[in-house]
């Protein structure tokens, strides 16, 4: 039973004006969103509606099983679009003002489904639903398993989609932990780079078989680095003097059993040493959990209390890829924010 300090924890972590900044699409949607999808969908594909759309996961299992059926659900442009939409909406009412979308382009053959039109489905989506209080913007994600002549069709894509609008900001390194390797891919990013201007955030460090390839991964001077859960002292050498900022998703690495137990959680060597970190959700449908509850538990494992909570949630500001007049854009609605909220930071 939730006390009433919960509550007015909860309220307080909604209200706060957040940034999201590692947020994979397909893992976004919520199962309103993938109930919405099994509904336009079940007149030409009946199993779907055999699937048991859970509100919380019980298991690791669970979410390789939904990972593979929300790709049946968003396996055309129309579902593309709805399903971006949603996901916008959602964290706009999370009290999110600034997101960072992340997806890896696919293509479905049966439905006519290129990686170009998928990605054009998520950007005219983004276009069509910036919010009045929130600002959409895009990093399309490499996948591990590529072969270096897709991940250069990916960042083709990218340069592609630049010309005719500002929402794509980034490149991103995800995918299977266990497979591939960055060194094969590492002259597309360097491309997305040079050619692009594109900034570029890793998948970093997830498991102890990821520490070989770390030099390789840090040696591109990557933006951003995601999760950054093991630092061999290479890599924590690096990150720290580099002050390389990492996208913090607790509840997604407590489930992937990446890491043991939200107090183990590695955030608090960041809290204790000061370093540049962002509070994220990762996958917050597959995972179920928004950013608010992020920042909850965040409060409750670490003891943050409310002008800890909106000191993370500001300097999270500066890590963003934005251009400075947005960022300083940002900063003045936060601190707006926290003049009209006085009362809120009394607990
Ligand atoms: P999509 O790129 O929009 O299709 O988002 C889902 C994809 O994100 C998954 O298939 C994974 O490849 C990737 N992903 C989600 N969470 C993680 C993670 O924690 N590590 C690496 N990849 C991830
Ligand atoms: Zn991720």
């Amino acid at each position: 039973m939730t006390n009433l300090s919960d509550s007015n924890l909860s309220d307080f972590c909604l209200k706060l004006p957040k940034i999201e900044a590692h947020a994979h699409i397909n893992g976004s949607l919520s199962p309103s969103t993938m109930r919405a999808l099994v509904a336009r969908k079940v007149d030409v594909n009946p199993e779907l509606a055999a699937f048991e759309i859970p509100d919380s996961l019980n298991c690791i299992d669970d979410f390789f099983s939904l990972f593979k059926f929300i790709y049946q659900l968003t396996d055309d442009e129309a579902s593309v679009t709805f399903a971006t939409q949603k996901v916008i909406e959602e964290f706009a009412a999370d009290g999110v003002r600034y997101l960072e979308l992340r997806t890896t382009p696919r293509a479905n053959a049966d439905k006519g489904m290129t990686k170009h039109s998928y990605l054009q489905a998520v950007i005219q989506a983004i276009e069509q639903q910036q919010q009045a209080n929130m600002k959409t913007r895009l990093i399309i994600s490499i996948d591990r398993r590529n072969t270096l002549e897709e991940a250069q069709e990916t960042v083709d894509l990218a340069l592609h989609f630049q010309q005719c609008s500002n929402v794509v900001v980034g490149v991103d390194l995800c995918g299977d932990v266990m497979k591939g390797s960055f060194l094969a891919l590492k002259p597309a990013f360097e491309r997305a780079r040079q050619q692009g201007g594109f900034k570029l955030t890793l998948h970093f460090n997830e498991v102890a078989e990821n520490i070989p390839e770390a030099p390789e991964l840090l040696s591109i001077r990557p933006d951003r680095l995601g999760h950054a859960t093991l630092l061999d002292d290479y890599s924590r050498t690096t990150v720290y003097q580099q002050a390389i900022p990492v996208e913090i998703c607790m509840t997604s690495n407590v489930f992937s059993k990446t890491v043991a137990t939200y107090e183990d959680h590695h955030v608090k060597q960041l809290l204790e040493e000061d370093h540049p970190f962002i509070l994220c959700t990762d996958d917050k449908g597959v995972f179920g959990s928004d950013l608010s509850n992020e920042y909850v538990l965040a409060a409750k494992t670490f003891g943050l209390d409310r002008h800890q909570l909106f000191e993370a949630s500001f300097k999270s500001i500066d890590y963003v890829f934005a251009d400075q007049e947005t960022k300083d854009q940002l900063k003045a609605d936060w601190l707006a924010w926290k003049k009209d909220n006085q009362d809120l930071f009394v607990a």
